[in-house]
């Protein structure tokens, strides 16, 4: 079986911010709540003309340049998002046209906020079997155009963005170990109706607030920091590693007290956390992918450290991956721990 190696990262946010004073002005809350509640200061917000596919084409431009790559080097884009520009084509073949991945697949993986997850594991399968070398896979929302902004309970939280990866096929490098989780009985706690919906007795679909993001906040929080934290745990299990062995957390970013809540549950110093919820808000499929291309450009990432991805989101789903980082995809003839503990710690 191959293993995987991250070629290329890269990420993408609109140039629009939408700060918490902003959000003063539109309903009820204030700067100070917001902050103390969530760790959210702003988050950007796409502009008329941009949608979930331009986002992630920047996305995707830039992990291809960061892998020294062209899109005809690709064999398959995945597309992961809860907000396509429409029912079809998929997301995935609008941005596998952009770059000009002629000889491609596509398709869009939708689980939520666990939609990179699983669409990146999705891609890891392709890749062990052999049946594709080099898989792009780009996490990419406009929640803004499915959040109610009349709900202050929901519509501080979320942002816009995209994030993109390259696999390729290598020697060294992947997954270690993988949870995917879903509980569709609790589907009502997190929920967005669609044009496809049912319709009453008179024909209506479903009404215009019910097609915004709709959630029951504090359960939700309960259930995140449960989730992510076990969900880390039996990939670890799987994986026959500790808690120590992880060198970086990389959450979905939902709120700051969920991160700081499951890093505490799992034993996890908070140091070893990426955190940019604070800039972006939720960005739903967006935000792993984004997290870890930032990370890389701080120098967080060292070749062999093991990450611990985890997301939880409307399903209700749930996961986790521990991921062996590698670029070089090279055997290591040596783990440098010192190193990868230092880059890990942000020194
Ligand atoms: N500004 C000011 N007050 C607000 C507010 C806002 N934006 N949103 C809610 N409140 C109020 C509530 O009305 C409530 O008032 P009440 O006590 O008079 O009824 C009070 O603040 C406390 O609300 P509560 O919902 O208990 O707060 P909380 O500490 O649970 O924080 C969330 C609310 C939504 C921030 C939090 O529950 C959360 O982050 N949940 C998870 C959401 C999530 O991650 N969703 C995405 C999943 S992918």
């Amino acid at each position: 079986m191959n293993r995987v190696r991250i070629a290329g990262l890269g990420h993408y946010l609109p140039e629009k911010t939408l700060t918490n004073l902003d959000l003063e002005r539109m309903v009820d809350t204030s700067d100070q709540w917001i902050r103390a509640r969530t760790g959210i200061q702003e988050r950007h917000i796409a502009a008329p003309h941009e949608t979930s596919s331009s986002l992630g084409l920047h996305a995707a431009r830039m992990a291809l340049a960061d892998a020294r790559i062209d899109g005809a080097d690709i064999d398959l884009v995945i597309g992961a998002t809860t907000t396509p520009d429409g029912m079809f084509p998929s997301v995935g073949s609008l941005i596998q046209d952009g770059i000009g991945a002629k000889r491609a697949g596509a398709f869009d993986v939708n689980a939520a906020c666990v939609g990179f997850m699983s669409a990146l594991a999705t891609a890891m399968q392709f890749i062990a079997t052999g049946a594709c070398a080099r898989v792009l896979v780009v996490g990419t929302e406009v929640l803004s155009r499915i959040v109610n902004w009349e709900d202050r309970g929901t519509c501080v939280l979320f942002g816009d963005g995209a994030g993109a990866v390259v696999l390729e096929a290598a020697q060294f490098g992947g997954p270690l170990g993988l949870v995917l989780r879903s509980d569709g009985s609790k589907k009502l706690a997190l929920f967005a109706e669609g044009p496809c919906g049912p319709r009453d007795a008179n024909g209506e679909g479903p009404a215009h607030h019910l097609c915004m993001i709709n959630m029951e906040g504090p359960a939700i929080f309960k259930f995140a920091v449960q989730a992510m934290t076990q969900a880390v745990r039996d990939a670890l299990t799987q994986a026959s590693l500790r808690v120590e062995d992880i060198d970086l957390l990389v959450p979905h970013q939902a709120n700051l007290r969920i991160i700081q809540g499951t890093a505490k549950h799992l034993g996890v110093p908070e140091s070893k956390a990426i955190v940019t919820v604070h800039k972006y808000g939720n960005t739903s499929s967006a935000s792993i992918p984004v997290a870890l291309s930032e990370a890389q450009k701080e120098g967080r990432l060292a070749e062999g450290a093991r990450l611990a991805l985890c997301s939880f989101g409307g399903g209700l789903a749930w996961g986790s991956m521990l991921l062996e980082y590698s670029r070089t995809g090279v055997v290591p003839t040596q783990r440098n721990e010192a190193l990868v503990e230092a880059n890990a710690a942000g020194s």
